[in-house]
């Protein structure tokens, strides 16, 4: 416990896929204050995506000013900050100088296809890790970058270079500390669930030298204190985002679960102080660990393209202007049409583990509009989920009987009436839809005493809205049966 905890605020810094926002928040969880800043997306490639880190740096810091600025509070108001992060997404960075050697890989980038498969088998590592050989991880990424920027192995092995997802990065910006967190981590593809520390094996196989390696901790303790623009602060957890959201959204019982509908979508749901081994394409992850506590554990669906095929709709296609014009564009029809969108920008994630799977529109007929183009790319999220949730349930053999949601895409009527729908289920969210900051804000007030317990937090949780199924079944498998074939179109377009 520090003297801080009397302070009046907690403030959460999310460093997200397209942009960084800081909010904070009173000791009742309610938002005081705002600010986001949009970073750019670098495509140097298809299917190449990068950062810049710099760049991202300068946005923190732009909205940390901007959401104390904005409620007229200092530092001194603030009892601990919490980071939260776009996961995966790997940067290397020297040392001595803090200049990063390359922008960094993105989660959604598919560069390492060629390296996991030369890996070898989808499964070899998934006891360990939880996770199978895909491009979406970060070690593969680490180890590209170590083959393709000049001299930089021998750099890692001497330490010269240090590597971190994003959490590392701004913990290390703000403190000086090279650390990430269990949840962070455990997306790596080098760290043991079991015992929560780097493998060896995994390390070795993957090619990536443990110099370079941060310290994992716990996802709620004091790294160290801010200096800067934080100056004073403890910089007190760090959680991956979809984990954040799971904490924020107060699924601390095993069974519990959330699906954040961000620039892709993310269904968690907890399965205790064990981790669950998936026979049905899901992830094995860590969900959090509180200081000394026992790490709980979380069954993952990662859905890659979702918020992304709105904001592609809308950049690429020019046929809205703004994300929330898909719903009145999409309402200007009765249905789809026929249409089906299967985003498989970056191969298929979750039940599927495609990397070879990209985009495809199915159904396409003379009568196709842009009304039902906007409805595919709607439904396509919610059929997406439909596939995470069946194999949810084939997991834990209990059926899903609600879905908690949070995210920008569950601003859309239309959407969320259609996600219930097609899952048969009540889906609900709560009032504060900010979980993902929400979650980082309570692990970081948990560390230094600002908050007592999670069954506080739990006490927070109050449901907001809540969409009910109409559908009925027939329409519903019909549309299912169609989804399907539209998602076997995807496979077998990379040689
Ligand atoms: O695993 C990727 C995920 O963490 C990205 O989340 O919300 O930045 O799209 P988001």
């Amino acid at each position: 416990m520090t003297t801080n905890s009397t302070r009046p605020y907690v403030a959460a810094i999310d460093q997200g896929t397209t942009s960084s926002r800081c909010i904070v928040f009173d000791h009742g969880g309610a938002i005081v204050s705002v600010a986001q800043k949009e970073h750019r997306q670098i495509f140097p490639r298809p299917g190449w995506v990068e950062h810049d880190a710099e760049e991202i740096w300068a946005n923190v810091l732009d909205v940390v000013h901007g959401a104390l600025r904005k409620a007229s509070l200092s530092t001194h108001d603030l009892a601990a900050v919490g980071i939260t992060n776009q996961r995966e997404t790997t940067l290397v960075w020297d040392r001595a100088t803090g200049k990063p050697v390359h922008n960094a890989i993105v989660w959604q980038d598919t560069r390492t296809d060629q390296l996991v498969k030369e890996l070898g088998d989808q499964d070899r590592f998934r006891e360990k890790c939880g996770l199978p050989l895909a491009t979406y991880f970060a070690g593969p990424k680490v180890r590209w970058l170590l083959d393709h920027v000049d001299g930089l192995r021998e750099r890692g092995e001497r330490g010269e270079v240090l590597f971190g997802t994003m959490d590392t990065w701004l913990i290390w910006k703000l403190t000086g500390r090279h650390v990430t967190d269990v949840t962070n981590a455990s997306r790596t593809m080098l760290m043991d669930l079991e015992t929560l520390d780097w493998d060896d094996e995994l390390v070795e196989a993957i090619g990536v030298p443990r110099a370079m390696l941060p310290e994992i901790r716990s996802s709620a303790e004091v790294y160290g204190t801010a200096t800067g623009t934080l100056e004073g602060v403890p910089v007190a957890s760090a959680l991956g985002d979809q984990q954040a959201a799971l904490f924020g959204q107060t699924c601390y019982s095993p069974g519990e679960g959330k699906c954040t509908y961000g620039t892709g979508s993310f269904l968690l749901v907890n399965t205790g102080d064990k981790p669950v081994r998936s026979d049905n394409g899901l992830l094995t992850t860590v969900g959090y660990k509180i200081g000394d506590q026992p790490a709980s554990y979380a069954l993952e669906g990662a859905i890659a393209v979702t918020g992304a095929l709105v904001q592609w709709f809308r950049d690429k296609m020019g046929l809205i202007g703004s994300a929330p014009e898909i719903e009145t564009l999409a309402r200007s029809v009765e249905d789809n049409g026929g249409a089906y969108f299967v985003p498989a920008f970056s191969g298929l994630f979750a039940p599927h583990w495609r990397s070879d799977a990209r985009g495809v529109i199915a159904g396409l007929t003379a009568y196709t509009g842009k009304g039902h183009i906007a409805r595919a790319v709607l439904e396509a999220t919610a059929w997406q989920t439909r596939e995470v949730v069946d194999a949810m349930n084939a997991d834990s053999g209990v059926e899903l009987t609600t879905l908690k949601v949070d995210g920008g895409m569950t601003a859309n009527n239309l959407l969320m009436g259609f996600l219930s729908d097609v899952l048969d289920v009540p889906v609900v969210r709560p009032i504060v839809a900010e979980t993902t900051c929400l979650g980082a804000a309570y692990a970081a007030g948990l560390a230094v005493g600002y908050w007592s317990d999670t069954d506080t937090l739990r006490e927070k949780w109050h449901k907001a809205a809540e969409w009910l199924p109409t559908m009925d079944a027939r329409t519903r498998d019909k549309g299912y049966r169609k989804w399907k074939k539209a998602v076997e179109r995807t496979v077998g377009w990379i040689d």
